[in-house]
């Protein structure tokens, strides 16, 4: 099994920026999706949605992921708010490592997002409206896809680090893919974790 970090949630929930600040001490080089794809097509995000439209930008993430499994050294991920959904990605996430969901509020997230231009999904009248359907939509597809919850509406950037890595280097040491509930971490339910070491020992 390839020992990415992947980190996921909704759009604003700093997966890149929690992404680049535990990959010094990690020494693992972040590679965000959205900014490897915007290389890759040489256009922004936005760009691609007007251009090319929003199932040619999912495609580009699945492309993503399967060069990382093609990663010789273990990397940061931060993965687009988008790229979960697919159940495609969902199984390659699973080969790639060990994901994390950075779980936040939809009023954090407004709150962060509000001035934003951007991140195209949101650039509609009701962008408040839109973010809490999303994630009402988004957030058990995030929690099923990931193996830690962590909670980021109190965005205390040192405590998340070391949290963050603390449960990474547990599972990279135990090397089976999991690692016990501890510290402040929101872990998975029991029966949760359960059923996700059913889901891997069977895939
Ligand atoms: C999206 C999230 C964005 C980007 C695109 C679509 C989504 O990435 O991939 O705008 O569907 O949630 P971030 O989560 O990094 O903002």
């Amino acid at each position: 099994m390839k020992q990415h970090l992947i980190l996921i949630g909704y759009m604003g929930s700093g997966k890149s920026t929690l992404g680049c600040a535990v990959s010094y001490p990690l020494q693992q080089c972040l590679i965000d999706t959205d900014k490897w794809i915007e290389q890759k097509e040489g256009m922004t995000v936005s760009e691609i949605f007007a251009v090319h439209g929003e199932a040619y930008f999912r495609q580009k993430e699945t492309e993503c992921l399967e060069t990382m499994l093609l990663e010789k050294e273990p990397r940061v991920l931060a993965l687009g708010g988008g790229t979960p959904l697919l159940e495609e990605n969902r199984r390659l996430m699973k080969q790639l490592g060990f994901t994390v969901y950075l779980q936040a509020q939809a009023e954090t997230i407004y709150d962060r997002l509000k001035e934003d231009t951007t991140r195209p999904l949101l650039q509609c009248d009701n962008p408040r409206a839109k973010i809490e359907q999303m994630i009402g939509e988004r957030d058990p597809i995030y929690r099923q896809a990931a193996d830690y919850i962590l909670q980021v509406d109190d965005w205390d950037i040192k405590r998340l680090v070391r949290e963050l890595q603390e449960a990474y280097r547990a599972v990279k040491n135990r090397n089976d893919g999991f690692c016990q509930p501890g510290g402040t971490f929101y872990s998975k339910t029991e029966e949760e974790n359960e059923a996700a070491g059913d889901q891997r020992a069977q895939s």
